[in-house]
């Protein structure tokens, strides 16, 4: 007899912590430059769209699943075949490859958190006027010529990424009544700061300008069809369904528990923080625009994903007014923003990795989760060289515009085709029986044909792309060893582990 499976302390500490497994670094920097680049205000159209026909429905799946299965996602795909089992380890794999560099990126924070901490006592600023850039690539990256030279190891680093994995291993220990009372604070207290940030930006003199450049439709971006990737795209990395982590949060609810409402309670949320993150970034940017002399326009300054976070923020808060001091006080309250919206995502799919290993093997709990940490700890260490940023891009890259995207589609052809029509219908009844709103006509529509054949042209233009261009300018050795090869080998790792038998394998639960 199994022992008794644990469960949230209440509905809203399990989608409290949804909601900040959702909400991460995803919303600040790949949210409003993603929208910016692909039709500014036009973008919100593809963009529910996408959440509509593809985001919650699969989250419904998600949630309905893990709390049906009372199981991570191996354990909840193994039911619906046994041949599906690894498709559940490689979703949770992919996670667990993306929240390794995604740590180093906190990481990062946590040294210019500490910076800023410093240049309050100091009086003087990290990084001399109009070089945040520089500083960001000479001292903290330390970034060496190109991707195969290896560079020097970057102590600062190292100890950021110590701290962000001792976090994580500190909320998650304990087991999921822990992380219900830490999501309290990890979820709203960005939220305070981000309004704090948007306000402030907004009082800027050429926030307006900022503003409309984020905002002023461009209509004619609809009409391509890397408009409708991106926002497909963005849908799946923002929401965190896929990763196999609303599966394993769910499975800690009851049998009987609400699906539908929760789904999109969860997704609203995390939609209006990224609405939100895209008027506090380009507001200030629209100063930052102006202020500098001679004033730049926008669009140079609009650097790509991290350039955003870490090189126009630190210059923006330099020309700010109200002195160093205020400076480094807003500067801090940004890093550490960033730092609370992505230890809550980064824990999430820790949480969900140790959730399906303890499921099969029946571990001891905290030993898993230590191991898991040292584990991601001791890999994150290969990123804190100095072409750590290098391998970084094409990992992101590989994981989470190639893989996650692809076992999605996969996930959809095996829900909405392989286990059969009379399985997938009574999964819906029973999504239905316990939801107040209903999963429908719709719904199940998207889950067999929408999502899935979005899914497949995207990764069709992706991987024309990628073999035709290559990607960035790496190098194939760079493109193989740091991402391609990693990437396959959590297919592989997921095969394996769906082959073995696990004492929880046969659990009627
Ligand atoms: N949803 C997260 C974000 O927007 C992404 C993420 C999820 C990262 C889970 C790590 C683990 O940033």
């Amino acid at each position: 007899m199994a022992e008794a499976r644990e469960r949230w302390a209440s509905r809203p500490a399990f989608i409290m912590a949804a909601v900040g497994s959702a909400i991460g670094l995803g919303n600040v920097w790949r949210f409003p430059g993603t929208a910016f680049n692909n039709g500014g205000g036009a973008f919100f159209i593809p963009f529910f769209v996408a959440l509509l026909t593809a985001g919650i429905p699969l989250m419904i799946v998600e949630y309905g699943l893990g709390s049906r299965f009372q199981g991570g996602a191996p354990k909840a795909y193994r039911k619906l075949g046994r041949g599906f089992e690894w498709i559940g380890w490689w979703a949770v794999l992919i996670g667990l490859g993306i929240s390794i560099y995604y740590c180093v990126i906190l990481a990062w924070s946590w040294q210019y958190c500490w910076e800023c901490v410093r240049s309050m006592f100091t009086g003087e600023l990290a990084w001399e006027p109009g070089r945040a850039g520089t500083y960001y690539e000479q001292t903290i990256l330390n970034a060496s010529a190109d991707s195969g030279t290896l560079g020097a190891f970057n102590v600062g680093a190292a100890v950021g990424l110590f701290l962000t994995w001792a976090v994580v291993w500190w909320c998650i220990a304990k087991g999921v009544l822990r992380v219900g009372k830490i999501v309290m604070i990890t979820v709203p207290l960005p939220l305070v700061l981000l309004v704090i940030l948007a306000l402030r930006g907004l009082t800027l003199d050429g926030a307006m300008d900022g503003l409309a450049y984020y905002l002023t439709p461009n209509w004619e971006a609809l009409t391509e069809a890397k408009t409708w990737v991106a926002a497909y795209g963005q849908v799946f990395f923002s929401l965190s369904v896929g990763w196999g982590i609303l599966i394993a949060y769910s499975s800690y609810r009851p049998k009987d528990s609400d699906v539908v409402n929760n789904a999109f309670i969860t997704s609203f949320a995390n939609c209006g923080f990224s609405f939100l993150a895209g008027f506090a970034v380009f507001s200030t940017l629209g100063y930052l625009a102006m202020s500098l002399s001679p004033p730049e326009t926008i669009d140079a300054l609009k650097t790509s994903s991290f350039g955003l976070a870490f090189t126009s923020y630190p210059t923006a808060i330099e020309v700010f007014p109200g002195g160093v001091r205020v400076q480094a006080l807003l500067g801090f309250g940004f890093f550490l923003m960033l730092l609370t919206l992505g230890i809550d995502s980064a824990f999430s799919i820790v949480e969900a990795t140790a959730t399906s290993v303890h499921d099969k093997f029946r571990v001891h709990r905290g030993k898993l989760v230590f191991g898991l940490c040292a584990g991601g700890f001791l890999l994150g260490l290969v990123f804190c060289f100095g072409s750590g940023i290098y391998w970084l891009d094409v990992n992101d890259r590989f994981l989470a515009e190639y893989s996650l995207p692809l076992v999605a589609l996969v996930q959809t052809v095996v829900l909405g085709w392989l286990i059969g029509s009379k399985k997938l219908k009574a999964i819906q009844d029973d999504i239905n029986r316990r939801s107040e709103l209903k999963a429908g006509f719709f719904w199940l529509w998207s889950i067999r044909l929408v999502t899935p054949a979005v899914l497949s042209y995207s990764l069709y233009v992706v991987f024309k792309d990628l073999i035709a261009e290559g990607y960035g300018g790496f190098s194939t050795p760079t493109l193989l060893l740091a991402g391609a090869i990693p990437a396959g080998l959590l297919i592989v790792v997921g095969i394996a582990l769906s082959m073995v038998k696990g004492a929880g394998d046969d659990d009627e639960d």
